[in-house]
């Protein structure tokens, strides 16, 4: 599996924002927003192309335009704080849903919801995420997606630990990840140290 750390300037520099504890949601929300724009804008430049016949004002050409349909699936809550940013990028890209939720005891995902376009199977699939702590809710959400016929999958995060990493790579070793900083380690309680907190929280003001 590839783990790819986006080593992006503006990216840090956004990353740092939404770590602070003081950024408040508006901020925040927009900051994670532009971090998955850029992102998106970075891992899309190999996206293959096809050859389409347009006419311009002056006459028919031959031109490129995206071969595959792109799917973007943020796991509820936290990864739809991610969708605007990319579709910014992509706005032909359609939207799928995945609800999952941590248990608060046994930090085991838990899931709630579930719904996809017909298109999976041909298309590239954008599975986003900011948090990648133990990995359970990745790998559970992958699992889903390949039930549902995905086979080109794609893991975009901001913030990742090496335990999330290690066990997507022994369940998914197929799927690339993409992320913005991959840190330290994770707490007592699988938060991701230092990590940004909790991000639903943070991006919908919950807390
Ligand atoms: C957070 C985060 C991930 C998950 C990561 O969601 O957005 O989905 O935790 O943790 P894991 O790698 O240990 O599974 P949470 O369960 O807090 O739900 P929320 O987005 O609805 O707040
Ligand atoms: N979910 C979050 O929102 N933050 C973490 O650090 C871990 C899981």
């Amino acid at each position: 599996m590839t783990v790819t750390v986006l080593n992006h300037s503006l990216i840090k520099h956004k990353l740092t924002n939404i770590r602070r504890k003081e950024t408040k949601t508006k901020d925040f929300y927009q900051c994670v927003s532009e971090i998955a724009g850029l992102m998106a804008y970075e891992i899309s430049r190999d996206f293959p192309l096809k050859d389409v016949e347009i006419e311009t004002p002056i006459c028919k050409t031959v031109q490129k335009e995206l071969a595959q349909e792109i799917v973007i699936v943020p796991i509820l809550r936290a990864g739809l704080g991610m969708v605007d940013g990319i579709r910014d990028m992509i706005p032909t890209a359609k939207v799928g849903f995945i609800g999952l939720y941590r248990d608060e005891e046994t930090h085991l995902p838990v899931e709630y919801y579930a719904k996809f376009p017909p298109s999976m199977k041909d298309a590239i699939v954008l599975l986003v995420d900011p948090m990648l702590a133990t990995g359970g809710s990745a790998v559970a959400a992958v699992d889903m997606l390949k039930k549902r016929g995905a086979k080109d999958i794609r893991y975009v995060g901001l913030v990742a630990a090496p335990e999330g990493v290690k066990a997507m790579q022994d369940a998914h070793p197929e799927v690339p990840v993409y992320v913005a900083a991959l840190d330290e380690k994770l707490n007592e309680n699988c938060y991701i140290i230092p990590g940004l907190g909790d991000c639903g929280d943070r991006l919908f003001g919950t807390k």
